[in-house]
C-alpha cells in the first residue's frame, strides 16, 4: 500500500511520524473519511468544506487543502484501485518537543496523512438491516468538529459490538443524537426525524443527501431530537454515513423493529440514493 504523508508518497512501512506528534499525544488533530462512486469523489466540495471547518474551529491553519483532490487521485492510481475507494485523511497540528500543550501558530507544521483502500458495499447489511445498541453519548460538546479524538466512539462502539449491535446509537439527556460514526433517522406517520444540525452532531454529508432526497419525494422531514424513551413509537430506523451509506435499522437491543424487516420510506430513500450515484 502507497500512503501520502506530509508531501511523499510512501510504501507503507516507509511513512514515519514522531512519537511527539500532536496527533499521538493530545489527539490534536482532524480527518474526514471520502468515497468515490463511478471512480469519482462522491460529493468532495462538502467534505472539503467540513475539513476547513474542522481546521479553522481547531485553529489549526493548513493552507494545502487546495492540492488534496490531486493527491487522492494519485493515490487511486498508483494503489491500483479500479473499483471504489475509501480515502481517509487526518491533519495534526505536527510536533512539539518537548510536550507542551500550547502552541505558537509560527511554530506549528502540520502532518498531514492520506490512504486509499478499496471499498466494497455491504449488501447484506443494505438489504437486511442491523442491529444497533443505545450507549450514552460521553463525547465532547463540539461534535460537529471532527475531531481524531474518538476515544468516547471507540469505547460507546465496542459497548455495542459487545451488545451484539453493529453501531451504537448514542443518547445524550435522554435525547438521541445520533450513531457513533453515523447519523441515525427515525420515521413515523410518514414523516422523518433526525437530530438538528448543531454542537451534538456531526453533520454528515451523507445525512445532507438524505435531506435533499426526501424534500425531492416530497417526503416531510424534521430536524429534530428523537426521544430516546420515545423509540418505540417508530416504525422505521435507519443510519447514513459515507461508509454505510443508508442502511436500515431493524433492531435496537431486544427489541425488534415492526416485523424486522427495513420499512418503505427506508427503501424509497436508499433506491433514491442508488439513482445518484448511479448518475453521479
Ligand atoms: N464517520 N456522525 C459521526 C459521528 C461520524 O463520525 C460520521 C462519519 C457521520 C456521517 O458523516 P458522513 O455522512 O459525512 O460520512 C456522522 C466517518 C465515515 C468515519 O468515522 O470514518
Amino acid at each position: 500500500m502507497i500512503v501520502y504523508l506530509n508531501n511523499e508518497f510512501l510504501q507503507l512501512e516507509e511513512a514515519k511520524i514522531s512519537p511527539f506528534d500532536r496527533g499521538f499525544l493530545f489527539a490534536d488533530g482532524v480527518y474526514e473519511s471520502i468515497r468515490t462512486y463511478n471512480g469519482k469523489l462522491f460529493y468532495y466540495k462538502d467534505h472539503l468544506k467540513r475539513l476547513r471547518k474542522s481546521l479553522n474551529e481547531i485553529r489549526l491553519l493548513y493552507n494545502e487543502t487546495e492540492k488534496i483532490e490531486r493527491i487522492i487521485y494519485e493515490l487511486i492510481n498508483t494503489n491500483n484501485i479500479n473499483g471504489e475507494a475509501l480515502i481517509y485523511l487526518q491533519i495534526t497540528r505536527g510536533t512539539s518537543v518537548p510536550r507542551t500543550h500550547s502552541f505558537t501558530q509560527e511554530d506549528v507544521n502540520p502532518t498531514i496523512f492520506i490512504s486509499a483502500a478499496p471499498l466494497k458495499r455491504n449488501e447484506q447489511e443494505q438489504k437486511e438491516g442491523i442491529r444497533v445498541s443505545l450507549q450514552d453519548d460521553i463525547r465532547w460538546l463540539r461534535c460537529d468538529i471532527k475531531s481524531i479524538s474518538l476515544l468516547p466512539v471507540i469505547i460507546a462502539n465496542q459497548s455495542a459490538v459487545d451488545a451484539g449491535g453493529k453501531e451504537a446509537i448514542l443518547r445524550r439527556n435522554g435525547l438521541i443524537t445520533e450513531g457513533s460514526h453515523t447519523n441515525f433517522f427515525a420515521i413515523k406517520d410518514k414523516i422523518a426525524l433526525t437530530a438538528p444540525a448543531g454542537p451534538l452532531i456531526l453533520s454528515g454529508i451523507t445525512r445532507m443527501i438524505v435531506l435533499e432526497l426526501f424534500n425531492q419525494l416530497e417526503i416531510k422531514v424534521k430536524e429534530e431530537f428523537i426521544k430516546a424513551d420515545e423509540l418505540k413509537m417508530f416504525n422505521e430506523f435507519f443510519i447514513t454515513s459515507t461508509i454505510k451509506e443508508i442502511t436500515p435499522v431493524v433492531q435496537i437491543d431486544e427489541w425488534i423493529v415492526g416485523d424486522g424487516k427495513p420499512g418503505e420510506l427506508t427503501h424509497k430513500a436508499q433506491n433514491a440514493f442508488d439513482e445518484l450515484v448511479e448518475n453521479y
